[in-house]
């Protein structure tokens, strides 16, 4: 079935839904991007991620074309249009169309493009793999320097997906100074002595809209939080590990590089941190 994609106002068929090739996009990575999940037809976290975006479209001085509610209303219809439950709405801001190629900015009042599309996932919150758990390897992170800012530049974080892939696990973790930044598309964290550990925020990581959601729910639990560096060798000797994204919600880890975290089985701080994520952004849902 055609899916129905939205493209500067216009809500179109896939095969109709078209950007200019001398979109700033295209040409230069020079967007940023969300990704919402749905669970029973509604947005998980929506004001999160409507606030990242704002501040990644601030921080590279790209026009914010709509405010909350008219986001949430482009949200809304395109999950209705595409009949989506499980899923995730995938948004994209970019500085738009110049009309030509040059590396100076346009105008600060282009249009910027705006697209919008849905990816069904029926199940999405029941996959099995959560409980079984990620296989993860480490690679070096030679990302640039502002992954605070949720660009589209994605080549080395796919790369990194490929030799996970070739790996024969399920993702990468970012190493950079000897410690974990991040997984490829995902925070990290370690359980130690029921203690969750955690890279502090930065300009070195995304701030991840789970991550924020987890931390607090884990606080409100009475769960101790540590929020720090760890290395590759401290996660190895950790008694759990997960990854957190709006995609994967809260997915256990249960190898790195190898050598089996804990017991190699997905543990009870991340099974529980998964289970009171859920039910609360369910709850919370719009
Ligand atoms: N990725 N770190 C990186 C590098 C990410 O790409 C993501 C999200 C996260 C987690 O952020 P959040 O909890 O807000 O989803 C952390 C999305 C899901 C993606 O690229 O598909």
């Amino acid at each position: 079935m055609s899916r129905t994609v939205y493209v500067n106002g216009d809500y179109l068929p896939e095969a109709e839904a078209k950007v200019s090739v001398f979109d700033r996009g295209f040409l230069m990575a020079d967007g940023v991007y969300e990704v919402t999940s749905v669970l029973g037809g509604k947005l998980i976290d929506f004001a999160g991620h409507a606030k990242r975006l704002a501040r990644s479209l601030a921080e590279l001085e790209i026009r914010n074309p709509h405010d909350e509610a008219e986001w949430l209303a482009i949200h809304r219809e395109i999950v209705a249009k595409n009949d989506i439950t499980d899923g995730m709405v995938y948004l994209q801001v970019t500085r738009g169309n110049p009309g030509d190629r040059d590396f100076a900015y346009p105008p600060a009042d282009l249009a910027p493009t705006v697209v919008l599309f849905t990816q069904s996932k029926p199940g999405l919150a029941e996959s099995p793999v959560a409980k079984t758990g990620w296989k993860v390897i480490s690679v070096p992170d030679i990302r640039w320097g502002r992954r605070d800012i949720k660009t589209v530049q994605l080549l080395y974080p796919s790369m990194a997906k490929m030799m996970a892939k070739a790996a024969h696990v399920d993702d990468a973790w970012f190493v950079e100074d000897g410690f974990v930044t991040e997984g490829s598309s995902n925070n990290t964290y370690i359980v130690k002595g029921g203690k969750i550990v955690t890279r502090a925020l930065s300009s070195d990581i995304l701030h991840g809209i789970t991550r924020a959601a987890v931390l607090r729910f884990a606080a409100e639990a009475q769960m101790e939080i540590e929020e720090r560096n760890f290395s590759v060798e401290e996660a190895k000797t950790a008694d759990e590990a997960f990854a957190t994204s709006a995609s994967a919600f809260v997915m256990p880890v249960v190898e790195l590089d190898g050598a089996p975290i804990g017991n190699g089985k997905v543990g009870p701080v991340a099974t529980r941190l998964r289970e009171i994520y859920l039910d609360e952004v369910r709850k919370a849902a719009v």
